[in-house]
């Protein structure tokens, strides 16, 4: 029968149910790092995608055009530029039957919302979650249909995975993704712009990683995003592993003791404001002007 949950989907890629294989408990994605040859695949696509700050957003449309070029809108976000303690957290890889209902109670007695990324799979078989996601005021957002690298897919590979996902979504919750995460953080510059136009889509990365697929430790995952959390930050956890949501109480009562407010990553790409502009170096070049006229004898030299 299909119980193991969803989350042997997540290491392999059967095209069937979320049931099958029994996932390679520690080895998350050692995927990645394409074997041999190699790609265009993020480096560390587990871990905080490249770098931690606003980056691979900021690379393709940022950087080139420092004025004027036709606005690009911006399609990437790692974290986001905001005013106030606000932070979005956010699970993948279910929903998880024995572990999501759970974290729904947490987050439900806090009064706090997150962001599911769920794969499209595992919501067709526990659409009753999904319901309870959406009921409770969370986001639900495309994780893929099963979480394959979608860098090494052709363009209608992609959009299967995606359209399906984003059908699941609707059909079980109700709801219309407006986000999407590539498993792995695995989603080239093009393909990004793509699933912008194609479904609307911004595509969310992270920029607090507690590695929470690798040590499964609630102490360790508590820590890491304690430690790391800002405001703007969009925090990436798994409510697919016991350990993550057994770091959650503390996790979600500590962030609420530093002050932080929760919203669902909608929310918190709503309240980005671009990032101000670097202030000039003060130069020296321009005020000397007077000064100058009034010291124009620097004679006595050395
Ligand atoms: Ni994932």
């Amino acid at each position: 029968m299909l119980r193991r949950a969803c989350f042997a989907a997540l290491w392999i890629l059967p095209l069937s149910a979320c049931s099958a294989q029994t996932p390679q408990p520690g080895a998350q994605p050692a995927v990645p790092a394409p074997t041999g040859s190699v790609q265009v695949v993020p480096a560390t696509p587990q871990s905080a995608p490249a770098t931690p700050s606003p980056s691979p957003a900021a690379a393709p449309a940022a950087s080139p055009a420092p004025t004027s070029a036709p606005h690009q809108p911006k399609v990437t976000y790692s974290q986001c530029n905001v005013e106030g303690p606000y932070v979005a957290i956010t699970f993948d890889d279910g929903p998880s039957p024995e572990n999501t209902p759970r974290l729904l109670d947490l987050l439900k007695k806090r009064g706090l919302k997150a962001t599911f990324f769920v794969v499209g799979q595992c919501a067709m078989e526990y659409p009753d979650i999904m319901k309870r996601m959406a009921a409770e005021g969370h986001e639900i957002a495309n994780h893929s249909w099963s979480h394959p690298l979608l860098t090494k897919l052709g363009e209608g590979a992609v959009t299967e995975q995606l359209q399906r996902t984003h059908d699941a979504i609707q059909q079980t919750a109700g709801v219309t993704a407006k986000v999407m995460r590539p498993p792995y953080g695995g989603f080239t510059a093009n393909q990004r712009v793509w699933a912008h136009k194609k479904w609307g889509y911004k595509t969310i990365l992270w920029d607090v990683d507690p590695l929470d697929w690798k040590v499964r430790n609630a102490g360790h995952v508590e820590s890491e995003i304690l430690k790391r959390t800002v405001n703007g930050s969009i925090i990436l956890a798994h409510d697919i592993h016991k350990s993550t949501v057994d770091a959650m109480p503390g996790t979600l009562d500590g962030l609420l003791a530093k002050g932080h407010k929760f919203v669902t990553v909608s929310e918190l790409l709503a309240m980005d404001r671009p990032t101000p502009p670097k202030p000039k170096p003060v130069t020296v070049e321009k005020t000397p002007a007077p000064a100058a006229v009034a010291a124009p004898a620097p004679t006595p030299a050395r």
